[in-house]
């Protein structure tokens, strides 16, 4: 195009660079709710600091910033207004991504991407050395890191969930166990498309206590048995269908196969095995994913994999690979059987 300019490599990298520092300035917008106080219309940077009991020119300038990016823009007399991306920072926007966002930029997560070396020259997680304890273990202690997360996991699931569907006939089944499934949104979902069918969940009990309200809300925990256990000690038996949702890339291979081990152990002869999961492409396509799995090595010591490497996972652990099945989100339903 006439008159664009070219960006040099040093240009786009350090673009690049500043791009945490523009990551920052969005959590501490979500953080004070600044996008909730516009939601009627513009307002003066003061006028928002008072909403949010923030310092005035700390707000404006954070405010300057974030337009620079079209999150919120700029109007004459220093007042700001939503932007369709500012929008979105809005707790009940439709599109909200504020929970997503409170927990990328949260301090913990921040001090454990800020030892990437350390998991990149040890290969082992950053969050045990920081914290001395796996994530999981973590979230059972802390009451609010544990909230984000739940509801960073629920944001996540209300997009992903529609997508899983429309891809996947789940009508086949008779009894569906959903291993490591949260507090059971996507059992629900698939139990609310397939009106005869049973559901088990299970899940760590710090997670399971706030099932049964979400099995109520969707109107299925009549036909939902909750179970509160580690899927490393047993798995439910007596289900022809086990789905494991972003379970395994929280985990390294060793561990990833006691899983599928678990379930092997519990899972009938025509049963089948249904691993959502985001599969990377196998040749070196650039793909979101990639920098994603970075945060599965920080927090988990776990990865992305490829379909090959699930193809090997799953065969280590007594499954045969059968397809994957694309959904127009990030995820695939990669299904297995017993070999
Ligand atoms: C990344 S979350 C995915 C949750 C859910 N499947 C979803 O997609 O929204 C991983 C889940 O594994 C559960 N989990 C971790 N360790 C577990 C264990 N030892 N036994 C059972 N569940 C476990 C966590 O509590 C969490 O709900």
């Amino acid at each position: 195009m006439p008159g664009e300019i070219e960006l040099s490599p040093t240009d786009d990298l350090m673009e690049m660079v500043v791009a945490g520092c523009t990551a920052q300035a969005i959590h501490t917008a979500a953080k004070l709710g600044i996008a909730d106080v516009l939601a009627d219309g513009p307002r003066t940077a003061d006028e928002i600091a008072a909403e949010v009991e923030a310092h005035p020119d700390g707000v404006y300038r954070l405010l300057r910033a974030l337009t620079t990016r079209s999150i919120f823009t700029e109007l004459p007399g220093r007042r700001f207004a939503l932007t369709p991306m500012a929008d979105a920072l809005r707790r009940d926007a439709p599109n909200s991504v504020r929970a997503l966002v409170l927990m990328a930029g949260h301090p913990i997560t921040w001090e454990t991407w800020g030892q990437l070396a350390h998991s990149v020259v040890t290969g082992e997680p950053a969050f045990w050395k920081l914290r001395g304890m796996r994530v999981f273990e973590y979230l059972a202690r802390d009451e609010e890191y544990a909230d984000l997360f739940n509801q960073a996991m629920t944001f996540s699931s209300n997009i992903e969930i529609p997508t899983i569907l429309d891809a996947y006939d789940f009508s086949r089944f008779h009894t569906i166990v959903d291993v490591g499934g949260g507090q059971g949104r996507l059992l629900a979902a698939i139990l609310r498309a397939t009106p005869k069918a049973r559901g088990m969940l299970l899940d760590i009990e710090s997670v399971t206590a706030g099932a049964p309200r979400v099995l109520a809300e969707e109107g299925v925990a009549d036909r939902c048995t909750v179970h509160s256990g580690s899927f490393f000690d047993a798995v439910p038996a007596g289900g022809d269908a086990y789905v494991l949702k972003h379970v395994l890339h929280d985990w390294p291979e060793d561990k990833a196969v006691e899983i599928l081990r678990s379930v092997r152990a519990s899972i009938g002869d025509n049963g089948e095995l249904l691993l959502v999961a985001l599969v990377l492409p196998d040749d070196g396509s650039p793909h979101l994913g990639k920098v994603v799995d970075l945060d599965l090595l920080l927090e988990f010591g776990g990865r992305h994999r490829t379909r090959e490497e699930y193809r090997r996972l799953l065969a280590e652990a007594g499954f045969e690979l059968r397809r994957v099945v694309p959904t127009a989100g990030a995820a695939s339903v990669v299904e297995a059987i017993p070999a």
